[in-house]
């Protein structure tokens, strides 16, 4: 097959990875940079610094056919692809606003090296206004280099959900493109020609904004489902049976009306946190915005209010939590609820096993002082209450009879609403979840 664009993607984590995947999937020849060596070194040989289920494959196929090759030059990289992916992180510092430096350091090497007509690809989630800033940063190279090289810049947002990243890649709803050259757009469809979705031709601004929104709004989904599942604890309605009487109306739909912990995970705080700080870049407050932030923050107090209340109190209780991750099928624990909870059960004096099919590596050394189990089944060991934090299908699926028998207590509270209530009452267990305390 012969390969169409060369394209190069820079930065090798995760929105990088999983772009250079499906891009050479398209048909298209890969470049991943990135400055980390041992990365490198690492995706040379097949292997992922990333847990994503299907890309480790893809990768190893793509270098296989000499479809993708990796390297920590971005001068190779600018000299050989027409169109420049950047995809390097934007960690939110200690005020909210996302740390640009990365975004900028790409920049300034892009207006080092190039030497011909070059597209750069905002793929990261950026502020507004960072296509006209990356443009500004390579103008002033250029010039410090006194050539005169034509570019265009596009911001094209990735929205892609870890766990599915692939899945979403191939088959996206939507694919945005913000961008003013029509040289630029030519060149962009033929990156996403074989994609069958949408292709919303837009400005770069609104293109960035639609990124910011498109997560604002699903935390507000979320968030207003959590909300009212409080509201349903206290009137004994079922906030699942909600949800799905709600979601029949086409208008609102079932999506991210899932109650439950609380969101988490390495966009939607960050992201909202940025949307708020850009309303207040221009005097203007994001109330519902900061109403989301603060019903999330207090989500997991709400639910660790709950279940202390319903055991008497906490101290000396030994709290076997399934599930670590921020939601199944990554082993991502940024931001998770679970790591809420168990400062707050630490606090209150409990004893805490915890598993999670892929995570525990990851919390060991930041709970040093709670036993991290191999299986759920020893996890749940002589413990008096079960959670569940993170929705695994492993963990819905385990044998309740066999957890019960091995457990001291009978409690259960589903941290996700995902179990099955009525199987649970008839094992024995008192079952407790999130908006529907109907017992
Ligand atoms: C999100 C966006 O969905 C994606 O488009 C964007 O590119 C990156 O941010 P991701 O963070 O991978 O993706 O996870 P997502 O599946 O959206 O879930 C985010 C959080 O919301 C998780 O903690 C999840 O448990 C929670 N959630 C989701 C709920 O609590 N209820 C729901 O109904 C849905």
């Amino acid at each position: 097959m012969v390969r169409k664009l060369n394209i190069a993607v820079i930065g090798m984590g995760y929105v990088g990875i999983t772009t250079a995947a499906s891009l050479g999937e398209f048909g298209h020849q890969i470049i991943g940079v990135d400055i980390d060596e041992y990365k490198i070194e690492q995706l040379k040989k097949g292997g992922l610094p990333i847990y994503e289920p299907g890309v480790e494959p893809v990768i190893r196929k793509l270098l296989k056919q000499g479809a993708l090759h990796f390297t920590t030059s971005m001068k190779e990289a600018i000299d050989g692809a027409e169109i420049l992916f950047i995809a390097v992180g934007t960690p939110q510092f200690s005020d909210g606003r996302p740390n640009m430096s990365y975004v900028e350091d790409v920049a300034t090497e892009i207006g080092r090296y190039m030497t011909e007509y070059r597209v750069i690809v905002d793929k990261s989630t950026v502020p507004v206004g960072t296509a006209d800033h990356v443009k500004s940063i390579i103008t002033v190279q250029l010039k410090l280099r006194d050539v005169n090289v034509a570019f265009d810049v596009v911001s094209n947002p990735e929205f892609l959900q870890e766990g599915k990243a692939l899945q979403d890649a191939r088959k996206p709803d939507r694919i945005v493109l913000g961008c003013s050259s029509s040289i630029a757009i030519d060149l962009m469809l033929k990156v996403y020609e074989i994609v069958d979705a949408p292709k919303l031709i837009t400005s770069p601004r609104d293109a960035e904004m639609i990124k910011y929104a498109s997560n604002g709004f699903l935390a507000t989904k979320i968030t207003f489902i959590n909300e009212l599942a409080r509201l349903c604890d206290r009137l004994a309605v079922d906030v699942a049976e909600v949800a799905k009487g709600m979601g029949m109306d086409r208008r609102i739909g079932t999506h991210f009306l899932q109650a439950g912990i609380g969101y988490g995970g390495s966009c939607f705080p960050k992201d909202i946190a940025a949307l708020a700080i850009m309303g207040r870049g221009v005097s203007m407050e994001m109330t519902i915005l900061q109403s989301v932030q603060e019903v999330n923050r207090t989500q997991t107090d709400w639910f660790l209010d709950k279940v202390k209340a319903c055991m008497g109190g906490l101290d000396g209780k030994r709290i076997a939590l399934l599930g670590l991750a921020f939601k199944p099928d990554t082993d991502d624990i940024r931001e998770a609820s679970s790591l809420k909870l168990i400062s707050g059960f630490l606090n209150e004096g409990a004893i805490i096993n915890a598993f999670d099919p892929v995570a525990n590596h990851k919390i060991r050394h930041i709970f040093p002082n709670i036993n991290l189990t191999v299986c759920a089944y020893q996890a749940v060991k002589e413990a008096d209450a079960v959670v569940i934090c993170t929705e695994w299908k492993e963990i819905i699926n385990l044998d309740w009879r066999k957890i019960k028998s091995l457990m001291k207590g009978d409690f259960i509270f589903d941290g996700r609403n995902v179990l099955d209530r009525t199987m649970l009452q008839m094992e024995g267990f008192q079952y407790r979840g999130v908006g529907r305390n109907l017992s």
